[in-house]
């Protein structure tokens, strides 16, 4: 496969490096609208093709079969479509789109396509949250019954992101409702129970700060909250609360889950206090069990055990919550690929590398693929009306489930 790479900003350099080494992809190319960016990355990544803007890769470049999205999070939705319809398999950074009419499109030309599209939701691939979809999986926590995820990211001026590609009027962009970028909390807690939201009421936070970032008249959306709060309905009856803020003094880690709760068994966690219960319904004697060792990185547990922690200093290292954990099925991986552990976002990177090459490569449908990443999506488009309504309870639309006869796709080792 050959593949384009779209917005050489922060955040696709250690994509394009992954992509460049995946055995099954032949060449990479890439495209940004600031040349000394497609410069830099086509020296640091020996790449032999480079482009100053998305259209004129599309144009120049149309032997490539697959695209990946790396631009700003507003800008996704209508790029998806174009390369969908250019006949291309897409990939694309969060979020798949931020208005319902851009989702119902991408999933609709998907499913008449069969082309491949795939969110890479970096959360799928959390230790917490695969904990919790295995651990749901094997029936031994009973039926979903609460759950509370979030993702907290403060986007003060100090934090410097929005900057970086939006100039002076970086604020227009910053402003953007939380809940349009919800697919990191919503992901990780929908995915375990698979269960799509059907209600949501929600609150936002009104944001008065000096920084002039939220307000009615201060960014493209009008939006005035910089945090909120959603209660979802489930459809399988359970209730999941969500939070999405952009004005917290937190640090991390940014996106997890706080607690699971099913009729029988229980997750919670506590930074990197991770614990299992069992309750008195699942007929055995109920019990507490540590799962830090399965679910905190393998550099935390390695410390813990030598006693090298040094608390006094640096309480919670930012390699405690990063990097891999053993949770995390590296066999799967190609041989380039268990090589190189990227620590950022708890080394999800590889996997969905390896995702989306394998789904490209087999036509078998991905994890996070369109029906999943609008279930992800939506309900937080409809959870920001319902705030901008005071809470009022609205219905979530949905686009249902992926078409029955697309075979899943599976994880067989590579033969290396
Ligand atoms: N954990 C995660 O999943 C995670 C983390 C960080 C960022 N992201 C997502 O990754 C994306 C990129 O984030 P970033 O921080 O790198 O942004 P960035 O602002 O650093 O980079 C975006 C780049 O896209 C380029 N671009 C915009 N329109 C273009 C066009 N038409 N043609 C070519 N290039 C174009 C810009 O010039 C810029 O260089 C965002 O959508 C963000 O939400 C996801």
């Amino acid at each position: 496969m050959k593949i384009g790479i779209v917005g050489m900003g922060a955040f696709s350099d250690d994509f394009v490096k992954l992509f460049t080494l995946h055995p099954d992809v032949e060449e990479v190319v890439v495209a940004d609208l600031d040349e000394t960016r497609v410069q830099k990355a086509m020296e640091k990544h020996h790449i032999k093709r480079g482009y100053t803007s998305y259209e004129e890769l599309l144009e120049k470049a149309d032997d490539v079969d697959s695209i990946a999205i790396f631009t700003q999070r507003h800008l996704h939705g209508p790029m998806i479509v174009k390369a969908l319809k250019a006949g291309k398999h897409v990939y694309s950074a969060v979020p798949i789109g931020c208005t319902l009419e851009e989702i119902e499109e991408i999933v609709k030309l998907a499913g008449e396509t069969r082309q491949i599209y795939m969110m890479g939701e970096t959360c799928y691939y959390y230790p917490c949250a695969i904990y919790c979809r295995e651990k749901y999986a094997t029936g031994e926590m009973g039926k979903f019954v609460y759950g509370e995820s979030q993702y907290y990211h403060d986007i003060c001026e100090m934090y410097g992101d929005y900057q970086r590609s939006g100039g002076e009027r970086w604020r227009r962009v910053a402003g953007i409702p939380p809940m349009f970028y919800p697919t990191h909390s919503i992901s990780m807690l929908f995915s375990a129970i698979n269960e799509h939201a059907v209600k949501v009421s929600c609150m936002g936070y009104r944001d008065n700060h000096e920084d002039d970032i939220f307000g009615e008249d201060k960014n493209n959306w009008a939006n005035p909250f910089s945090n909120e709060t959603a209660i979802f309905q489930m459809s399988g009856g359970g209730i999941a609360r969500i939070n999405e803020f952009r004005r917290v003094g937190i640090n991390k880690p940014s996106s997890y889950i706080t607690c699971f709760y099913g009729e029988k068994g229980a997750y919670e966690c506590s930074i990197t206090n991770h614990s299992y219960q069992r309750g008195i319904a699942s007929g055995e004697e109920p019990y507490v069990e540590d799962v830090g060792p399965l679910v905190n990185t393998i550099d935390y547990n390695e410390d813990l055990k030598n006693g090298t922690m040094d608390m006094s200093k640096d309480p919670i290292s930012i390699k405690y919550i990063q990097g891999p954990a053993k949770i995390q099925d590296y066999s799967r991986l190609p041989k380039s690929f268990r090589e190189t552990v990227s620590r950022n976002h708890y080394n999800s990177h590889p996997f969905l590398v390896d995702d989306f090459v394998r789904a490209v490569k087999t036509g078998k449908l991905p994890p996070n693929n369109a029906w999943e990443s609008a279930r992800y999506m939506i309900p937080g488009l409809i959870a920001h009306e319902s705030a901008l309504r005071g809470g009022e309870l609205l219905d979530v639309p949905d686009l249902g489930d992926a078409p029955v006869d697309w075979e899943k796709l599976t994880f067989e080792p590579y033969e290396e």
